[in-house]
């Protein structure tokens, strides 16, 4: 059964982009992470048993970096179309910068830089905030402790739950990814027909069929758009 688009539903889809004027990097752009570290080194399952000190050295930097940032206007904007609309955003983002500029549903899909994780079965979550995860630090049951970070590889968290979600949304915003992860990219293509669609970025290779590009920067665009949003009643 086709689930039925929600007229005042609104649906994010964000990625590292929308942080970078947070003063975190992106990845691909060129003062992007990859092109720092090596992705296979300390993003994958195989970097973590080569050299886990090279893993925990990568995520503690970027757990403090994290910590430390301040959400932006773009992030607050986001927030405040809570106001008026059911909004659920999915992040590929591991800060928590969407929580603290307040909004309420979000959906981490690559998981979270504040909460480590058992390496034990069942994996234990503990929330740890900006603590570094020393090398042979351990969990209670014994097993090392690890980022709860999705690494390349590995599952995508959610992908089920968020598929639903943009496939009842009337509105989807695409903000500050490249779309090139799947299989996070891949939810651009459960936006209905129907659905207004909106990707906000400074530069895309490719975009998804029936958005509406706006190129530029997230803190230029979002604020404009979430007031126009606000003040245009909802179809019925
Ligand atoms: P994939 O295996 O289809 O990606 C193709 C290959 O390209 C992978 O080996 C990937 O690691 C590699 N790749 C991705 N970005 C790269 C880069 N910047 N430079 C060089 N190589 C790069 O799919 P995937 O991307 O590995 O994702 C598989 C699983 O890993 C999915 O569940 C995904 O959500 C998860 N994941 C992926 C990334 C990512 O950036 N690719 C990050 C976190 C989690
Ligand atoms: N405003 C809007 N867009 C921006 C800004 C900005 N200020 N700065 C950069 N961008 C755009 C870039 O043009 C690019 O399209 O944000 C996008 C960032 O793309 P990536 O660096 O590929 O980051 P992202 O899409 O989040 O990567 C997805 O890859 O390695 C994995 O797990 C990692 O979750 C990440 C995933």
């Amino acid at each position: 059964m086709s689930a039925t688009m929600q007229p005042n539903k609104i649906v994010v889809l964000s990625g590292s982009g929308l942080s970078a004027e947070s003063g975190l990097p992106t990845f691909r752009d060129s003062n992007g992470l990859w092109n720092q570290y090596q992705w296979h080194e300390v993003a994958s399952p195989e970097g973590w048993r080569a050299r886990p000190e090279a893993v925990l050295a990568f995520y503690n930097e970027r757990r403090l970096k994290a910590w430390h940032a301040q959400p932006n206007a773009a992030h607050a904007a986001i927030a405040a179309l809570e106001a008026a609309f059911e909004v659920v955003v999915i992040t590929q983002n591991v800060d928590a910068l969407h929580e603290r500029a307040g909004s309420s549903r979000v959906i981490h899909l690559h998981g979270e830089l504040a909460y480590a994780r058992s390496t034990g079965t069942p994996p234990l979550r503990y929330r740890i905030d900006d603590a570094p995860i020393a090398l042979g630090q351990l969990a209670e049951d014994g097993s090392q402790l690890r980022p709860d970070i999705v690494w390349f590889g590995e599952q995508t968290q959610y992908m089920d739950e968020a598929r639903a979600h943009v496939a009842t949304a009337a509105k989807v915003l695409v903000v500050g990814t490249s779309l090139s992860v799947h299989p996070a990219a891949s939810l651009v293509w459960s936006a209905r027909g129907r659905a207004e669609k909106v990707l906000v970025s400074l530069e895309m290779d490719e975009i998804p069929d029936g958005f509406e590009f706006r190129r530029g920067k997230a803190t230029e665009h979002l604020p404009a758009l979430v007031r126009a949003w606000l003040a245009a009643p909802t179809s019925p």
